[in-house]
Order: C-alpha cells, then structure tokens, then sequence
C-alpha cells in the first residue's frame, strides 16, 4: 500500500507561433493535402523557429502548469522531464528548465522513452509522490521533432510538430476527490530498430557522412509501428481497468497519444468507446511526441471537456518500443 495518494494538480501547454499546414507541405515533398488527411487525421502543425530548443517552449509550458496550480515554485521539489529532443545530448533538459524556473538544488532528470517519455514519467512521479520521497513533481513532455526531421523523407517528414506540455504531480489530501489511481508502463527492445535516430550517439558518433546520408533524422517503419501501436494501447489500458475492476464504460474521457487518427479510431473501436469521449487534436498540432497527451488534455481542461472528478485514460506508444497507460480521476 503506498503511503500517500499522488494527483494531477494542474496542467499547462505551450506550443510554438508558426504554423505549417499540409499545404506548405505539398510544397516541400510529393504529397497531398488529401493524403496527409486522410491516412492521418492532420491538418496543421506549429514549428518552432531555429533559435528555439527544447527547454524554451518546455519552461513556458511548465510556467502555465504552475500558475494553474495552487502550489508555489518553492514547493517543487523534483522535475521530470520526457523528451528525445532535448537542448543538449547532456546535460539533461529538466536541469536546464530548474535553472530558467528559478528553483535551487532540487533533482532533475530526463527519461527517454520516445512518445511515450510523458507517461513514462508520469509513472515515476506518482511513485514518488506515493512513496513520500516527493511532495510536488513538475512532470514536462517536450519535443521537437522538426529539429531531427528528414525533409526528404515523405514518410514521416509530414507527421510531426513541436510543442511542450506539463503537469504538477502532487501529495493528494485524504479530503481530494483526484488522485491517480493507477499506472502501467512496458517496453520491447527487441524491436527497437523500428523506430530510431541511428547516428549522434555512441554507436554512430556524428561526422560528415552521417551529416550527409541524414542519419541524424527520424527513422520509422510506419505500418509496422502502426499495428503494434494499436495492440499495445489497447494491452495495457484493457489490463489497468481489469486490475481496477473498471469497465471502459466507467470512463469519462481517454487522451490517447496523437500519432495517427486511424490509430486513435482504432484503439477506440476495441475499447468500445465512442469518439466522443476521445480527446484528439492532432488535426492542429500533428505528432508532438511527448507534448500530445499534455497538449491535448490542457486544452480539454481549459475548455471546460475534462473536468474536476472526471476519470481520465491516457495512453502512449513510441520509440523503444515503449508503451503505457495511466488511470485517474482528474
Ligand atoms: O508516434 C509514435 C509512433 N509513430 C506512429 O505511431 C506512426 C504509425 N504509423 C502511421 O501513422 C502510418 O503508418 C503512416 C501515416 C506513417 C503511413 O500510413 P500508411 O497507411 O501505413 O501508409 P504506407 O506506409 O503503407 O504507405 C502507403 C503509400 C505508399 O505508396 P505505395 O508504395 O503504396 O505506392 C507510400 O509511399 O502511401 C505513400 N506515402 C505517401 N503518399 C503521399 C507515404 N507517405 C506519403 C505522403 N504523401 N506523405
């Protein structure tokens, strides 16, 4: 039994000013308006501009994350943060983000896990907080995909967007009506090679030719990511409302991560939920990595979708294979 309840204080996003639509795309690659649509569900997404990194849209969103919440900045006392994108190879972004917050000492640390990095370190600070170790973790998914882009590649150059969500992770009171009620996360390395960025790093430190053959870019089979996508968003939530002995019924909205329309309708068919109570907006942001699901429920938060007492259903999959869901009355 944990010692405490952990909970969602608040959430705040933020993405970049300028817009692409699949217009301006058509300009750049053989591709349509029609295509990205419908094999999709996008539409537009936001850029950010080459000055920005990771850390500057990532403390704009974790800035409106905490404005939002009652609890103050001398009260945080971990910051988590997921992303693949981060300013640097190190040190890591969430140290980057302490010093641009203002907040003195506290640990800070990123979690690479691909799309998945938000419920990834969802997951580690609902542990923190349940274990007492933390009171309030400042939990950020930040990515920016545009920087690790091959534009030459109509496969996947039309996918992504950039943008940052965030969340405070707090101590629940016993009188709290929200609380976090429970988390799943898996990963298979064996298919790691489905979904990578082959050179930058030690195995393939950069160098001209690495510049040359694009290898510092996204590389994804598509359609095989596409199924097991579907399969494991659908393992784990299936697991987590069986284990709470929950009926998907029970569930008041599900915010999947934003990779693909056809994915969302589809998790949605087998869970036997109705689109109405899935939260989507990637025809305006496209694939933000790790910023979806924040993205996505700030917006539903702040629309008056997703509100106090409301059960709420995330889940995500990506690069590692990673997956994972996490379960909680908001
Ligand atoms: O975020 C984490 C993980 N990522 C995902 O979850 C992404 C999962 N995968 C997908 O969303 C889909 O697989 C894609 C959107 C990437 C691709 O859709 P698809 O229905 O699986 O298309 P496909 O790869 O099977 O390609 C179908 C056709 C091909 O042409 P041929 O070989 O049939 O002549 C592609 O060359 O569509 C072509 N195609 C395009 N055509 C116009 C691929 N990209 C484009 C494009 N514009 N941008």
């Amino acid at each position: 039994m944990p010692l405490h309840n952990a909970k969602f204080s608040a959430f705040g996003s933020h993405a970049p000013a300028k817009i692409v639509n699949n217009y301006d795309l058509e300009k750049i690659v053989e591709t349509s308006d029609e295509w990205i649509r419908t094999r999709t569900g996008m539409f537009e997404r936001h850029y950010c501009t080459p000055e920005e990194a990771a850390s500057d849209i990532a403390t704009i969103a974790a800035t409106n994350a905490i404005e939002a919440s009652r609890v103050k900045y001398k009260d945080i006392d971990l910051i988590i943060t997921g992303t693949v994108t981060g300013d640097h190879p190190f040190p890591s972004t969430a140290c980057i983000i302490q010093k641009k917050l203002g907040l003195k000492s506290i640990p800070a640390f990123d979690i690479s896990a691909g799309c998945t990095g938000f419920v990834y370190a969802l997951d580690m600070a609902k542990n923190y907080v349940e274990n007492g170790t933390a009171q309030n973790v400042l939990v950020v998914g930040v990515d920016i995909l545009t920087k690790i882009t091959n534009w030459t590649d109509r496969n996947t150059c039309v996918l992504f967007g950039d943008g940052a969500g965030a969340t405070v992770v707090s101590r629940a009171k016993r009188s709290d009506v929200s609380r976090i009620i429970d988390s799943l996360i898996y990963a298979d390395g064996s298919q790691s090679e489905l979904l990578f960025q082959a050179a930058g790093g030690s195995r393939m430190p950069a160098s001209h030719e690495t510049v040359d053959q694009n290898l510092h870019t996204v590389y994804m089979e598509g359609n095989r990511i596409f199924k097991n996508a579907i399969r494991s968003m659908f393992a784990s939530t299936d697991e987590l409302l069986k284990r709470n002995k929950l009926e998907a019924a029970d569930v008041d909205w599900v915010i999947p991560h934003q990779a693909n329309l056809r994915i969302i309708e589809g998790l949605a068919d087998k869970l036997r939920v109705p689109m109405s109570k899935v939260i989507v907006n990637i025809e305006k942001f496209g694939n933000t990595s790790s910023a979806t699901i924040p993205l996505a429920l700030d917006e539903a938060i702040r629309s008056k979708k997703v509100r106090r007492g409301d059960i709420i259903l995330l889940t995500s999959f990506g690069a590692g294979l990673t997956w994972g869901s996490i379960l909680a009355r908001y």
